[in-house]
Formats: C-alpha cells, structure tokens, sequence
C-alpha cells in the first residue's frame, strides 16, 4: 500500500460528482440550477456521480422519519428528471464512509480563516452564530470530501455554491503541497445556463430557497399545475412590459428573474426569449411562462410520485449505487491514508 502517488495532473479522468440536499422538497431553483444539468452531464456520456448529502442535511436539525422521506423523495426527482441509475452512479452519502472520513482530513487541512469567509455559513447561522452547529460550520469540508473521494474534476452547481468550490480547490492545493504530492485534482466549477441563480418569485433580489417561509416564494416539484400555473401569475413583477433588448433588463430584477426561468425551461438563451417577447406585457409573457413551466415540470412531478409508491426499490437504487461509489472512494481514501502516515494493518472482511 505505499505505491508512489506522484503523477501528473493529466492522470485524472474527467469525472463528474455533484450532490443535493434532502434538507426540504427540491424546488425549481434546484432543478434548473442542477438537476437538469445532471441530466445532460450524465447523456453527454461523462462518468457522472450524484449524491443525496444526507450528512449535510443533518448539520441543521432535521426530523429523521421526514429526512428518510426526503432523501428517497431527491431520489425520486433525479430518476423523474432522467438520471439512469445505469449510468449515473446515484446514493445517499452516508452510506458510503469515505466521505465522513475524509472529511476529517480535511478539517485538518483546511484553515480557520478560510471558514470564517464562507458566506453561506454567516447566512444559515444568521444572527445566534454562537448557537449553530460545529458540522454547519465544518459543512465546506464535507463537501470538499464528497467530491474529492472520487477524484472527480468538474462540479455543476448554481451559482451560490461558487465559494464552497473554491475552498475545494483550496484545500485540495494544501494537501498536495502540504504532503509534496500531486494526488487531488483541483476541481472545475461547471456554473452554465440562464438559470444558475433562480429567484424568489416574491422578490427578485433573493434566490429561490427551499428553506423561505413563503411558499408562494418558490415552484416545488411536488407542485400540481394548477399550484404552478398560480405561482406563476402571481409573481411580483413591475409595470412595465418587457425590453427590446437584455440591458433592459437590468435593475429589473423581478422581470430578470421570469425570463431567466423561461429560458432556462425552453433551452433558449434570454437573448432569444428576449427577441421573443420584446414589448410584451406581463399579461402574455406569463402564461406563456407557466404553460412552459408546467409542460417541462409536470411529467417530471408524475414520474415522481409514482416512483415514490415503491420506497424499496429506490432503497435498493441508492444502496446498489453506494456499493458502486463506495468501489472508487475506498482506494482512493486508504491512499490518503496511506499520504498522511496512518498504519492501517487491520484485516478486513
Ligand atoms: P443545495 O442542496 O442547496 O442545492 C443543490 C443544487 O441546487 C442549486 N441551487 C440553485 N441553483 C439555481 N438557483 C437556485 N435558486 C438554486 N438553489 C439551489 C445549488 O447551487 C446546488 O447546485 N452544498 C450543496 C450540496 C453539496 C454539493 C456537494 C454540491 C454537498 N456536497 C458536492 C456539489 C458537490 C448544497 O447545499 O446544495
């Protein structure tokens, strides 16, 4: 087991993990800003790794028999959405070790200074930081583990997880210096499309979430079209109608948002939705939005709740794509191991 590790960087593989938390319902938000986007990773044939983060879930208090139902709920979603458990590999992350254990290493790794710039954490800690968990503080080190026990290279993820990505290439440079290694890559945000920051449809200015108190703030996946199509039309807006051209657009960020969302739906640039839609009032512009919403999301809502009358067969999914994971994240956690200077003589099996 004390193989040399030093090779180059070209070795790794494109390779692609990105994860979701069963903390709530997935929203739209989640969908155009990932999950759509796993979908085309995954049919551009990329190996590709998905991962309901339960263990982040849990750094705020979830309820356990509703954390169960959420995760097989994700689950539900990412196979609706069109992930093939054949050609993703998709599990709840703690069924696989490597990653609470690598974790560790890296809270070794990683600096104080480098967590207290996470803006993530100030924003889910609020005001009470003091009364906040030491797992909602260590979360970017988790996640820097899930993504680097698979030496993947690519990360598609909306906008809002940009600093988490970073502190992963961060923390995957010290380790490689620190040791005098070249063992982790050093990963590549994928932050693409229209729709890499999904709006609350109450107020433009603040990203759909599925923590906002407001339901009417968000489109869920379990959402009828009926809820959709009245989400939709009830959106803050401004009097207006739409711009000729996208600079109209700025400092509207409500009608920003809407045309965002419809470009991200149809697979058009806002450029061409813009083109489509130049001095349209809000009056056409959103049903024509809540038709598209409601076309694309609908089949994915049925696939969902029909997926969700088997839970076993989806326990069976995540645990058959645990086994998978857990055959790429073992060796490359024991060649950590191996780095840091860790005996590891037990026999196992
Ligand atoms: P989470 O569960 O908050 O969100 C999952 C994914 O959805 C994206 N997203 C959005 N995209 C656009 N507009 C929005 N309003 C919106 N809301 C959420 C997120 O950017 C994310 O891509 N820390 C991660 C989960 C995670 C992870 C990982 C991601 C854990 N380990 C490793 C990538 C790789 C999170 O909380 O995502």
């Amino acid at each position: 087991m004390s193989e040399p590790v030093q090779t180059p960087q070209t070795k790794f593989a494109p390779r692609i993990f990105s994860g979701i938390q069963p903390s709530g319902g997935l929203t739209l938000g989640n969908y155009l800003g990932a999950l759509k986007r796993f979908v085309q990773k995954q049919d551009e044939g990329i190996e590709t790794i998905y991962c309901l983060v339960d263990m982040h879930a849990i750094t705020v208090w979830q309820d356990p028999e509703k954390l169960r139902q959420q995760t097989r709920e994700g689950a539900a979603a990412f196979i609706a959405a069109g992930i093939d458990p054949a050609r993703s590999i998709l599990f709840n992350q703690s069924q696989v070790s490597a990653h609470a254990e690598l974790a560790w290493i890296f809270n070794c790794v990683a600096r104080l200074g480098w967590m207290n710039r996470m803006t993530q954490f100030k924003d889910k800690a609020g005001k009470n930081a003091e009364a906040a968990s030491l797992g909602l503080y260590a979360y970017p080190a988790l996640m820097a583990a899930d993504i680097m026990a698979y030496h993947a290279t690519m990360v598609p993820v909306g906008e809002d997880q940009k600093q988490h990505l970073e502190l992963t290439r961060d923390i995957a440079i010290k380790f490689n210096n620190d040791f005098g290694v070249d063992f982790f890559p050093v990963v590549e945000p994928l932050i693409e499309g229209a729709a890499t920051r999904v709006m609350s449809l109450r107020d433009g200015t603040k990203k759909m979430s599925k923590s906002d108190p407001s339901d009417q703030s968000r489109i869920n996946l379990t959402d009828t079209a009926d809820m959709i199509a009245a989400k939709i039309r009830k959106a803050k807006t401004d009097p207006e109608p739409l711009p000729e051209t996208v600079e109209g657009l700025k400092d509207r960020p409500d009608a920003r948002n809407l045309v965002n969302i419809y470009a991200g739906l149809s697979d058009l640039t806002v450029d061409q939705v813009v083109a489509e839609f130049a001095g349209a009032q809000f009056g056409t512009f959103k049903p024509a939005l809540a038709d598209l919403a409601v076309a694309k999301l609908t089949p994915i809502t049925t696939e969902m709740n029909r997926l969700m009358q088997d839970p076993a067969e989806i326990d069976r999914i995540l645990g058959a794509g645990a086994e998978r994971a857990d055959t790429i994240a073992h060796p490359i956690l024991e060649q950590v191991y191996d780095i840091t200077g860790m005996i590891r003589s037990r026999r196992r099996g």
